[in-house]
C-alpha cells in the first residue's frame, strides 16, 4: 500500500523552534519544508532595496509584479533557500533590519494575498511541512496535522539572541526583546490573517523539551494522522 501524504501545519510566534521542528520533520518524513516568513522577509528586503512606500497602494502592487520567489534546495543546509528574482537572498533576510520592518510588510493585505496564493499552490501535491503564522488558519485550513508552538518569553529570547549573536556579535538581548515583543504585537494583532492558534491545532509549548523529545511527540502524531508512514534516518 502507498504512503498517505498530508500536509503539516505549524504555527506559533517568533523563536518558538518551528523552523527546526519544521525542517527535521520533514527530513524525517521526505516532506518538502517551507519557510513562509522567508516569503515575508524576501518581499520585505526587496522593499527596502527599492524604497517602496509601505503606505502607496499602487508603488505596493508595482512592487509585487516584479517579484519572483523561489525555493531551492541547499544540499550543505538540507533545507531550501529563497530566492528572489534568481538570486539567493538567504543571507540578507535574517538581518535586524528585515527583522525591524517584516512584521509590517506582512500586515500589507496585498502582499499576504501574493504570498498565500503561492504557498497554497506549495499544497497541491500534499507531503509539506509549512511553518508561519497563518498556515494552520488561512493557508490550509484542512491541514490533517496543525500544531501551534509556544514557549516562555525568555526562553524565546535567548534562543533568537544566541542565533543573531553567532552572525552579528554586536546584537544585544535587549534588542532582540524589543523585536519579538513587538512583532508579537504586531502579529497578533493585525487585520489580516492575525496569528491565533486554530480551534483544531494542538498545542505544543516546548519550554522544557529538547529537539529529540518534541520530534517524538510530534511524530506520533503523525503517524495517527497518516497511513504507512516511512520514518527516514537521514
Ligand atoms: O517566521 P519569521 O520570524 O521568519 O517570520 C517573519 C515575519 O513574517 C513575522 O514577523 C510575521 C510574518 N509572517 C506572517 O505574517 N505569516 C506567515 N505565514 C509567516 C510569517
Amino acid at each position: 500500500m502507498s504512503a498517505h501524504k498530508i500536509i503539516i501545519a505549524i504555527d506559533g510566534f517568533s523563536s518558538c523552534g518551528k523552523s527546526t521542528l519544521a525542517k527535521e520533520l520533514a527530513a524525517k518524513l521526505g516532506y518538502n519544508y517551507i519557510d513562509s516568513g522567508a516569503m515575508y522577509r524576501a518581499i520585505t528586503l526587496y522593499f527596502l532595496r527599492n524604497q517602496v512606500d509601505f503606505n502607496d497602494h499602487s508603488a505596493i502592487l508595482n512592487a509585487i509584479a516584479c517579484i519572483n520567489l523561489s525555493f531551492i534546495f541547499n544540499e550543505q543546509t538540507q533545507k531550501s533557500d529563497i530566492y528572489l528574482n534568481e538570486e539567493d537572498v538567504e543571507p540578507y533576510i535574517r538581518d535586524m533590519i528585515i527583522s525591524e520592518q517584516v512584521s509590517t510588510v506582512a500586515a500589507i493585505r496585498e502582499v499576504r494575498s501574493f504570498a498565500v496564493a503561492q504557498q497554497k499552490r506549495m499544497g497541491r501535491k500534499k507531503a509539506i511541512v509549512m511553518d508561519g503564522r497563518d498556515i494552520g488558519t488561512t493557508v490550509f485550513p484542512d491541514a490533517e496535522l496543525k500544531i501551534f508552538m509556544t514557549a516562555d518569553p525568555e526562553v524565546r529570547v535567548m534562543r533568537r539572541f544566541k542565533e543573531m549573536y553567532a552572525t552579528n556579535p554586536q546584537t544585544t538581548i535587549e534588542e532582540v526583546r524589543h523585536n519579538l515583543e513587538l512583532r508579537d504585537y504586531i502579529d497578533s494583532t493585525r487585520e489580516e490573517s492575525p496569528l491565533h492558534q486554530a480551534d483544531d491545532a494542538i498545542l505544543l509549548n516546548n519550554s522544557n523539551l529538547t529537539k529529540e523529545e518534541q520530534l517524538e511527540i510530534v511524530l506520533e502524531w503523525v503517524k495517527d494522522r497518516a497511513t504507512n508512514v516511512t520514518i527516514l534516518n537521514p
